[in-house]
């Protein structure tokens, strides 16, 4: 199975730090927010993975890319820990790349990926969005859609205040945790949403998806949205994530991703901890 990242976003939510690099550039912790996508994918079992960038989107490419200059200063001050580090980002997959040539929605995004993928499915995980999980989301995602053998779609539950930001399903249970999916509303009105479980940005589409984007027209915001082609398609599932998620585009949301991020390193954890409770106590 390919998977594709979508990456083209404009990053207006996280002005003026996006002004000039990609969102998905942004470290949480100590590597950038898309490196997590990448290895998420990879530790999924996924290594034919296709980047929809645009404009402005180049130090993502360099990021996956060799560096020489590096490789060779680090190799002459015998940092091999940071050399070997450095190396795997490059080759733990096989990376391609396409431009989104304007800013049409995600769906329109997702149609750029249609010659890469060709007849098979696929897997989608927004490029803005990371994971924290023992079993990474996407393989739990792929669990289910093994059995299943439709489209199948991570869900959480969302509070209230998240709800219109988000696509949120109508569907009806058919075992722990899964839902057979009757509908989904996009950025719905809170008194309009049909549930509380809202789209996480991580899909396994079935590759009739291409046909339905080319057919649907504009929704929200006058985008073409993947959400709409989804609802177009026969048999589609939806399952709950276990685990944490963060939508890196939002401050607050990459403020707390990379607290617990930092907290899953040894050296880093206790000194961290110190310093939240002084300021808890401050506040
Ligand atoms: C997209 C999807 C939406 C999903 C969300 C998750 O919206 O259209 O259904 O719930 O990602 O982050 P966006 O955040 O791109 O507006």
């Amino acid at each position: 199975m390919k998977a594709v990242i979508p990456a083209a976003g404009l990053g207006t939510r996280f002005l003026p730090a996006t002004k000039a690099q990609p969102k998905e550039m942004l470290p949480v912790y100590n590597k950038p927010t898309i490196q997590y996508v990448v290895e998420e994918a990879v530790n999924s079992g996924i290594d034919d993975i296709l980047i929809i960038t645009g404009k402005g989107k180049r130090t993502i490419e360099d990021h996956f890319d060799r560096s020489f200059e590096l490789e060779y200063s680090l190799n002459k001050k015998d940092k091999k820990e940071y050399l070997k580090e450095i190396q795997d980002i490059t080759y733990m997959a096989d990376i391609y790349y396409v431009r989104q040539k304007t800013q049409k929605g995600l769906g329109d995004a997702i149609s750029c990926a249609e010659k890469h993928i060709g007849d098979e499915s696929f897997a989608v995980l927004l490029g803005d969005t990371i994971t924290y999980s023992d079993v990474p989301c996407t393989k739990q995602l792929l669990d289910v859609y093994e059995k299943y053998h439709g489209s199948t779609i991570a869900i959480e539950r969302l509070p209230e205040y998240k709800i219109e930001r988000y696509g949120i399903v109508d569907g009806v249970t058919v075992e722990d945790n899964i839902y057979k999916v009757n509908n989904l509303v996009e950025k719905p009105k809170l008194e309009e949403a049909p549930s509380n479980l809202g789209i996480t940005g991580r899909y396994i589409l079935t590759p009739d998806i291409f046909d339905k984007l080319n057919s649907i027209q504009p929704g929200v915001g006058g985008e073409l949205q993947l959400t709409d082609a989804i609802n177009e398609q026969e048999n589609v599932y939806a399952t709950t994530f276990e685990g944490s998620i963060y939508d890196i585009g939002n401050t607050k949301e990459w403020l707390k991703s990379s607290i617990d991020m930092a907290l899953t390193h040894d050296d880093v954890h206790d000194e961290l901890i110190n310093f939240l409770k002084q300021k808890i106590n401050e506040n």
